[in-house]
């Protein structure tokens, strides 16, 4: 399977940073000069690409130091200061006055996902395309099943990402619940590789999965030994709001955020993270918008309680009073759920980013 593999080799890329910038007597090749043994030295079977990034500074997790990288086969072989170039071969690429730094992960996307009668606009070219750009070179995106079927939405997703320009993985959604969604989950980690699912507890009526859905799965993860995911907001509750609003006559953009406050993302933040207790298996909630959830997240984690929080662009730096432009064009670009929120939570957000409350998706890599 492409996916898996992929995922794979971008693991063994980054670890390979780690490995080599701890050891940096780490035999590699004709590039570094002596010691590989010349062409064919190492890294046989490959198709012998070679690439030394010079001069720059290499910055990883850990820290940040003036290093060579040497890379053979897309595996990061070295990294250390002044590597000569012992080899045509090689290409070198200056990097002097310039950071290198590993690719950045994306872990929640949606590229060409069909949702309420419409589709979002980036596609798997498209939406590399502009990653690429900007220093993204992997994502995750979310394979949603058709009518429930897991098989079905793999296969549709595949075909999506035909068109890719970049390495990239799948989580799952979970949309309803029966034996046989149940069987197919492990399927999915067994044979595919896909080893995270998100449950909506959002979007009543079609995505939306009730906590006695959320129990089973959040057993079966366990079970699978794969992660868990949640879009925290009662979707109940939210269903409540709309109405409200639309009893008020507010139908523009605003009446989006007004219809479900933080109260209800911390109320259903909480309870995900509670039955995750309950059947003691890691959380990961996907977009942190508020305070109110991130609170909740907090607490659990002094706690002891494995709980990811995912925190995104738009939380950390948006507020909502674009959603009350007179415009509706620019106002209905601001439209997420949960919703983009008052100042002031983004700037909290971004504290607990900066404090470890929220994390980068590499923290949870590592279960
Ligand atoms: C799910 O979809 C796959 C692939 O399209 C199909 O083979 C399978 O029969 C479907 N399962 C059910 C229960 O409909
Ligand atoms: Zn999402």
């Amino acid at each position: 399977m492409a996916t898996p593999c992929r995922i794979r080799r971008l693991l063994v890329l980054l670890a390979a940073v780690a490995v080599a910038a701890s050891h940096p007597a780490h035999e590699f090749c004709a590039a570094a000069g002596g010691g590989g043994g010349g062409a064919g030295g190492c890294g046989g079977g490959g198709d012998g690409t070679r690439i030394l990034i010079k001069g720059g500074t290499m910055v990883n997790a850990h820290r940040a130091e003036e290093a060579d990288v040497y890379i053979e086969d897309g595996v990061v072989v070295a990294v250390r200061p002044n590597i000569p170039v012992g080899d045509d071969n090689v290409k070198v690429i200056d990097a002097t006055g310039k950071y290198v730094m590993p690719g950045g992960i994306d872990p929640h996307t949606h590229l060409e996902m069909e949702f309420m009668g419409t589709v979002t606009i980036d596609d798997f070219y498209s939406g590399h395309a502009a990653a690429l750009a900007g220093g993204t070179t992997m994502h995750i995106d979310f394979v949603i099943p058709v009518n429930g079927n897991l098989t079905a939405g793999l296969e549709s997703y595949k075909h999506k990402a035909e068109k890719s320009a970049m390495d990239y993985g799948f989580h799952m959604a979970i949309t309803k619940w029966n034996d046989e969604v149940s069987r197919e989950m492990e399927v999915m980690v067994k044979e595919h590789g896909i080893n995270s699912f998100k449950f909506f507890m959002a979007y009543k009526g079609s995505l939306m999965v009730t906590d006695d859905l959320l129990l089973q799965g959040l057993q079966k993860c366990k079970s699978l030994g794969a992660l868990a995911m949640v879009h925290a907001e009662n979707g109940d509750a939210v269903a409540e709001g709309q109405q409200r609003m639309i009893d008020l006559g507010i139908t523009g953009p605003e009446g989006h955020a007004l219809s479900r406050p933080p109260v209800l993302e911390g109320e259903a933040t909480s309870r995900a993270i509670r039955l995750a207790k309950f059947v003691n298996t890691p959380l990961y909630v996907v977009h942190v918008m508020s305070t109110d959830a991130m609170e909740e997240i907090a607490k659990a984690k002094r706690e002891g309680q494995r709980v990811i929080g995912e925190p995104v662009v738009s939380g950390l730096v948006l507020d909502d009073s674009w959603l009350w432009d007179p415009d509706f064009a620019t106002a209905s670009k601001y439209v997420m759920s949960p919703p983009i929120r008052e100042a002031g939570h983004n700037k909290a957000l971004q504290a607990a980013l900066s404090s470890g409350i929220l994390q980068e998706d590499s923290q949870w890599r590592k279960w």
